[in-house]
């Protein structure tokens, strides 16, 4: 940690007394240098809440310079954290646009774990993933940041959630969140073999690795998978069931100022409260970095800015 400059606000931006910052898996790849467009030195953080110069309690939409396509963001766009400043730290300026009243049901800390990987969350599961109510959807890994809000996004819109995780105590906390059907993949290579062919509508991932190969003969014809991360890299898959059943697989990465604007409305509307693991104070940024890069958390890791 170190003194820097108060930064100034540029014409349509603003300043954030940021109260409450919380980690992405970019903030560790960013920390071993495995991210593109590392430009140093930086401010990391791409998530926070905090108070503007006015006193208006707000958070804050990490995607910057989406542009005006709303199926892809632009040649532009970036995210808050890097190459910009952010959020681990007392100020931050954004652009007036990318800042949005706090839901008033949640605190800070909890408001502080909403925006990319709710945004995220959002997108792939209402904006590319068009889930219905009573569909069923596949979460693999519910660990995850995003996918805690995947799971939690899917219940308030009436689905039924089939959850996987390499940890019982995770697969219990995603019980509590909702999780229809719980499967643990670390005890079962097959652990797909478990559910009914044709027994998923939607798929919505980040794991990458044999996740991809295994899951497109659960889905029913017409069925779709939809993938904004790769944590364990690349897949192979059998061609055979995406023809014959008209899969389809979707990309998505992070969301346009719409999807941000129906990921707040979505939460204020069912009164969600993110899966917040763990509250750090930020003198120990280190130690959250480092639970972070272990994956033992359920959901988001918090930090309060003094
Ligand atoms: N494109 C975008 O806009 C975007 C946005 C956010 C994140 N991402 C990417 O999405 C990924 C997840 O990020 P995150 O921050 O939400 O979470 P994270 O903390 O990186 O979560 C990783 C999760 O992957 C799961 N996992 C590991 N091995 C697995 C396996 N064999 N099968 C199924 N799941 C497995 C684990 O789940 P369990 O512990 O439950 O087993 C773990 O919780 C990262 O690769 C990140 O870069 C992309």
């Amino acid at each position: 940690m170190e003194e820097v400059e108060t930064p100034i606000p540029g014409a349509d931006e603003t300043r954030v007394r940021v109260r409450a910052a919380a980690f992405n898996r970019r903030d560790v790849f960013i920390t071993q240098g495995l991210y593109p467009g590392i430009d140093l030195p930086r401010t990391l953080g791409s998530d926070g809440a905090g108070e503007t110069e006015d006193g208006r309690a707000v958070v804050i939409d990490p995607m910057l310079e989406w542009g005006d396509d709303p199926r892809v963001w632009s040649p532009q766009a970036s995210i808050l954290g890097m190459p910009r400043d952010g959020t681990f730290a007392q100020y931050v300026v954004v652009p007036r646009d990318n800042v949005y009243a706090k839901p008033a049901h949640l605190t800070l800390e909890e408001a502080a774990a909403l925006p990319l990987a709710g945004l995220t969350a959002y997108r792939a599961v209402v904006t590319r993933g068009d889930l219905r109510a009573g569909e069923t959807i596949l979460i693999p890994g519910i660990g995850g940041g995003v996918q805690t809000f995947a799971l939690l996004f899917a219940k308030a819109l009436g689905a039924r959630a089939i959850v996987t995780s390499g940890s019982d105590v995770k697969l219990e906390r995603a019980r509590a969140l909702g999780a229809d059907v719980t499967i643990n993949y670390g005890a079962n290579p097959d652990w797909h073999k478990a559910l009914k062919r044709g027994e998923v509508d939607i798929v919505v991932d980040s794991s990458g690795g044999d996740t991809l190969g295994k899951v497109l003969g659960v889905l029913r014809p017409g069925g779709r998978v939809v993938i904004y991360g790769g944590t364990r890299l690349d897949s192979t898959f059998r061609i055979f069931p995406l023809f014959w059943n008209h899969l389809d697989i979707r990309g998505t990465s992070m969301g346009s100022p719409a999807d941000f604007r129906g990921m707040l409305d979505l939460v204020n509307l069912h009164e969600i409260h993110p899966a917040v693991d763990r509250v750090y104070a930020m003198d120990a940024v280190n130690d959250a970095i480092a639970q972070m890069a272990q994956s033992e958390q359920f959901g988001k890791i918090v930090l309060t800015i003094p």
